[in-house]
């Protein structure tokens, strides 16, 4: 299928038909949606979060149906990335559409080695740092609640990694702004976010958690109000491409995202409920383009007026 060219972008360089990507967890390791979905039209893919070694993930139940969204806590159960590139790389490589690593650990040296590995590797057109574990090195102080430890990572990352960079944030953060600027000041090509909110579910009548790890992490469109301000908020502070996510279930969503000053957005909870999301979304916002007879979508992008 031919693509709409008032969709056509790029992305750090990489050129893409559609600026809606999969996000990361919500869409395994591509490769298993191949029947499901035509993964060649997708605008980009983001794996599952990958590891030095493999990761087991936490006990069930891992995931809670909300008001408006979810809460889930896989404990980023993978299959390490050694594995990733002898198992799901060959794969990945036939496929057209950019894939992205996400790529996370406790210390930086995890982040490292996981990179390396990918570095040697064909097939993937960059990477998606997750930053949003607890450093296990400096008393499990968050990476991403503290700009120079973040700063710190996303330097020595830049450093080996020769594809291009995103950096994703959490939203669990008072201020934003410092932990882009610092991002951007370390050397990433470009920030995503916004990854989970950290979440509580109680079941009255046991009185625990509903889900088996205490905190779980919330998606979906409960959260799409804070991730908007939140993207705002980035996208003003940096200069380098900000990719917003968060709730994003339809093309109109994707416009918000957009004007925000998002240049690419994800989309991760719309696709539990069906795979082809991102393809509807991207399909969606063609149609507003057209509509509003906007000839590239480059030209939402920032173009907010916030005061009235
Ligand atoms: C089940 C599940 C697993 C996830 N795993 C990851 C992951 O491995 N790495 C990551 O950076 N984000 C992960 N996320 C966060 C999503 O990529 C996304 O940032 C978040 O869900 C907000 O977007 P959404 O509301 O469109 O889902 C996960 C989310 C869900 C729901």
């Amino acid at each position: 299928m031919a693509s709409d060219p008032r969709l056509q972008t790029s992305l750090c360089g990489i050129p893409l038909r559609n600026p809606v990507l999969a996000a990361s967890g919500t869409y395994a390791y591509a490769v298993e949606f191949e029947k499901l979905v035509d993964l060649n039209q997708l605008g980009g893919i983001i794996v599952k979060g990958l590891s030095r070694e493999p990761i087991a993930g936490n006990p069930p139940p891992r995931l809670w149906e909300t008001e408006g969204g979810m809460m889930n806590s896989v404990g980023l159960q993978n299959i390490g990335v050694q594995a990733f590139v002898s198992e799901k790389l060959p794969a990945i490589r036939k496929l057209q559409t950019p894939v992205f690593a996400n790529v996370f650990g406790y210390a930086a040296e995890d982040y490292l080695e996981v990179v390396r590995v990918l570095e040697d590797a064909e097939g993937i057109a960059g990477y998606e740092l997750n930053v949003s574990c607890p450093n296990t090195k400096h008393g499990g102080i968050f990476f991403s609640s503290d700009p120079a430890l973040l700063a710190e990572l996303v330097g020595q990352v830049r450093k080996i990694a020769k594809r291009p960079l995103i950096v994703k944030l959490s939203p669990n953060v008072a201020s934003i702004a410092p932990l882009a600027k610092a991002v951007e000041d370390a050397g990433a090509d470009a920030v995503s976010l916004v990854n989970t909110f950290i979440a509580l579910a109680i079941d009255i009548r046991t009185r625990k958690s509903r889900i088996g790890a205490g905190f779980g992490g919330l998606s979906g469109p409960a959260i799409k109000p804070i991730a908007l301000r939140m993207v705002y908020e980035a996208a003003k502070t940096v200069k380098i491409p900000v990719v917003g996510l968060g709730g994003i279930r339809s093309g109109e969503d994707a416009a918000e995202f957009l004007i925000a000053g998002a240049s690419a957005v994800e989309a991760g909870t719309a696709n539990f409920w069906d795979p082809q999301s991102p393809l509807r979304i991207a399909r969606e916002l063609g149609k507003f383009l057209k509509e509003e007879k906007i000839a590239n979508v480059r030209e939402l992008t920032g173009t907010l007026s916030l005061n009235r």
